[in-house]
């Protein structure tokens, strides 16, 4: 478990993009794709501006990049602007090289009876890709990481989950309103998650110190869900100097 403290949001942004561009290339010169499990929020928002930057300024390709989702609203379909379809499209797909169809996300529009078939298909598209090399998480003031809310186990897989009231408040500016934000999603599972090989939880701000703090020090349990990531055994919390500001190390 690495903490990884930065001055700011910016500085942890390039650090991590500078690393991420390092592991596209080294899949690169060994000839295979590289994966990358991605996340949606204010969270990663700085990471895909600085991920573009070095595709426009450094010629980063992501050509080999084959991506994984976390997440989506279920009932959104793909052009809706609060979809994270759109999000992903408009803020990252769209403006650099990666092959459309080497990106994946949950369908919002999924018939019910076909939800478990669809996530199971999720589960094997990631195995058969060869498994997440880097997952990129945010982390919700409920502790979910993706939409696994508490109380959400360690063995869960993708599936169809229920929002948490406090998920649905946050989101409710997007949405112009608490009764437009879906009440269920479809996510990956918590040990689909912990079976990336590298994870990095990015918290930034305030607003995200106390359920940092609960991540990294409370009892684990499945009310906790981001507290399973301290079990991984490469995942690193990057946090700026206020997300950080509740550790017990800082008191
Ligand atoms: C998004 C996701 C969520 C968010 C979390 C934090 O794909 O899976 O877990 O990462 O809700 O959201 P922000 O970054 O908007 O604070």
């Amino acid at each position: 478990m690495h903490i990884d403290i930065h001055e700011d949001q910016l500085a942890a942004v390039r650090s991590l993009a500078g690393s991420i561009a390092e592991g596209i290339r080294q899949a690169a010169r060994e000839g295979r794709h590289y994966v990358l499990g991605l996340a949606t929020g204010a969270s990663p928002i700085g990471l895909y501006e600085e991920l573009i930057r070095l595709h426009r300024s450094e010629g980063l390709s992501f050509a080999g990049v084959v991506t994984f989702n976390l997440d989506e609203y279920y009932g959104l379909p793909p052009e809706d602007p609060n979809s994270y379809h759109e999000f992903m499209r408009s803020r990252f797909f769209s403006q650099v090289d990666l092959p459309l169809d080497q990106t994946h996300l949950p369908g919002g529009l999924v018939a019910r009876d076909q939800v478990q078939h669809h996530c199971d298909a999720y589960e094997a598209m990631i195995d058969e890709a060869g498994g997440i090399d880097l997952q990129i998480l945010g982390i919700g003031r409920t502790g979910h990481i993706g939409f696994n809310e508490p109380p959400s186990p360690k063995d869960s897989r993708t599936r169809l989950v229920t929002l948490d009231p406090v998920t649905r408040i946050d989101a409710a500016p997007a949405f112009s309103g608490l009764d437009h934000v879906p009440t269920e999603a479809i996510t990956m599972g918590v040990s689909t998650i912990l079976r990336s090989r590298r994870i990095v939880l990015m918290a930034w701000g305030e607003r995200k110190a106390e359920i940092v703090r609960k991540a990294l020090h409370d009892p684990a349990g499945p009310e906790l869900p981001a507290s399973f990531l301290r079990d991984h055994s490469d995942v690193t919390f990057l946090l700026d100097q206020a997300a950080a500001s509740r550790l017990e190390a800082q008191t």
